[in-house]
């Protein structure tokens, strides 16, 4: 029996009988609790009623507990900037030979390609308080984030009579959102087969002092385990085996709040295949040293991505001898993943670090109130996996320049930078060049959309759009 299905037995049993004060539970739980540096939840199980008692249980028995000996183990140290740094290998965009694309191509054909997307994070930011694929984005469509998504995948699966595995991260708080949209929308068209919901896990949020907070009375506080919580679930839903056993080797990564992010890139797949690339993360140049992305560095001859603030004030100004920024490469947080690289990562027994992160969270304070409950705003400390702690460890890291009108538009606030507004206009942009390209007019149209259905690349574009002799005019949408 583990520690937790032990907890939940011992507590049942304590509780059956109603009268059970929790300091009268089995030594084994009261040690469990003591040892993890929790003995201040003892004190507050033994004010709760005994059906307060089994709430209480149910949130003890849904966390990991083995949770505290891994930040023991393994946090990451954010403070730590020591270590020399270096440029990353990135591919420019002027560099990528037509042989690429030929070679990913046939990857897709075969059948060797699947698409994962993270999607625990809630709108909020947005000021949207569904999962952030549920927001209406399409220009003239109003479509949702999800459908967007699915429709590329979709295309993708038409294009290559495969339906190409479409594995969505969800968090407690936005899987049956999810997973009810999907279903009450008929997948989008999708096989009910080809997409699988997998929830990423959750972990205790703390205080200062390392103790477990309340959100209420009888529940823990936890928040969601970072993007990285991708790859501890892959694992722990079986999906990443059930991917390598049925062939697949490449795994598209993208995350829920870029629009454009493709799933169908030969030129990435065909990268990766040229240089058994373990992962390749895709960037974008940065151009201003007080731009706030993550970058894409060497430390120590290893990559890494590193927050702007982890570089010294001279290293992010620094120039290299064509005059760009030496450390320009922004994260787009779109990778591809060697399946085996990954699967390997697993078999070695490697969990990613913990980081952590300090954010005012409403706490229950029942202790501190002497039982009279209540709430109040205190200092949370969160921990969270990211998912390119993956790259140091790996043999081939690689970077892969990509343009950021066609492929990087971000969803994340509700205006300013990164916002709908700016996710409209990107589209737009995009859309209209690809109507230009074809020889159309695009000057009396107020907005475009294009369908993924109908493409989802200026070639497609191309192939695909029946040329039309009518005026288009106000908005449009092509599908
Ligand atoms: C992230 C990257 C940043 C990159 C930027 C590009 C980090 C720390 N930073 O920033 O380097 O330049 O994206 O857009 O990652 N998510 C989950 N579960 C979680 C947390 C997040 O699924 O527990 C998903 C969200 O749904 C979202 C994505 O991960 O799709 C990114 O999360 P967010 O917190 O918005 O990252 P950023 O701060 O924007």
């Amino acid at each position: 029996m583990n520690e937790v299905q032990c907890i939940s037995t011992l507590l049942r049993e304590s509780t059956r009988d109603r009268i059970v004060k929790v300091s009268e539970m089995d030594e084994t739980i009261l040690s469990l609790l003591r040892e993890k540096g929790q003995a201040h939840l003892i004190e507050h199980a033994e004010m709760l009623s005994p059906e307060e008692q089994q709430a209480f249980e149910k949130s003890l028995t849904s966390i990991d507990w083995g949770f505290f000996d891994e930040i023991a183990a393994s946090d990451a140290d954010d403070e730590d900037v020591s270590g020399e740094l270096s440029e990353s290998v990135v591919l420019d965009l002027s560099d990528r030979a037509p042989s690429l694309s030929d070679a990913g191509e046939q990857a897709y054909k075969d059948g060797q390609v699947a698409v994962v997307m993270v999607a625990g994070g809630q709108g909020s930011r947005l000021g949207y308080s569904g999962p952030k694929g549920c927001y209406s984005i399409g220009a003239v469509s109003n479509k949702s984030v999800y459908q967007y998504h699915a429709e590329k995948v979709l295309a993708l699966s038409r294009r290559y009579q495969k339906a190409v595995p479409f594995l969505i991260m969800t968090s407690a708080a936005t899987h049956a959102e999810t997973k009810s949209f999907f279903e009450s929308h008929e997948m989008f068209g999708l096989e009910s087969e080809q997409v699988s919901f997998f929830q990423q896990g959750m972990v205790p949020t703390l205080d200062d002092q390392g103790k477990v907070l309340l959100s209420s009375k009888t529940s823990l506080m936890c928040n969601p385990d970072g993007h990285g919580g991708c790859f501890t679930a892959l694992v722990r839903e079986g999906l990443l085996e059930r991917l390598k056993r049925d062939g697949y080797k490449h795994l598209v990564y993208l995350q829920v709040d870029n629009i454009l992010g493709p799933v169908f890139d030969p030129d990435l797949i065909g990268y990766a295949i040229q240089e058994s690339a373990d992962v390749i993360t895709k960037v974008v140049e940065k151009t201003k040293p007080e731009e706030k992305v993550g970058l894409l560095v060497r430390r120590d001859g290893k990559d890494q991505i590193l927050e702007y603030i982890h570089l010294t004030e001279t290293q992010n100004q620094e120039r290299a001898e064509d005059g760009r920024l030496r450390y320009r490469w922004g994260n787009t947080a779109m990778h591809y993943w060697s399946i085996d690289y990954l699967w390997d990562s697993h078999a070695s027994g490697y969990h990613l670090p913990f980081h952590k992160s300090r954010k005012a969270v409403s706490a229950y304070a029942d202790l501190e109130n002497k039982g009279t409950g209540g709430n109040k705003s205190v200092e949370g400390i969160k921990h969270e996996r990211f998912i390119f702690d993956l790259l140091p460890r790996a043999g081939v890291s690689l970077g892969m320049e990509i343009s950021r009108e066609l492929e990087f538009a971000p969803l994340k606030n509700a205006e300013g930078a990164d916002s709908v507004e700016t996710v409209h206009e990107l589209t737009d942009g995009l859309y209209r060049s690809w109507l230009q390209a074809a020889g159309a007019s695009t000057d009396e149209l107020t907005r475009i959309e294009v369908s993924p259905l109908l493409a989802t690349s200026q070639s497609e574009f191309l192939e695909t759009w029946p040329k039309r002799t009518e005026k288009l005019q106000g908005e449009v949408y092509l599908d």
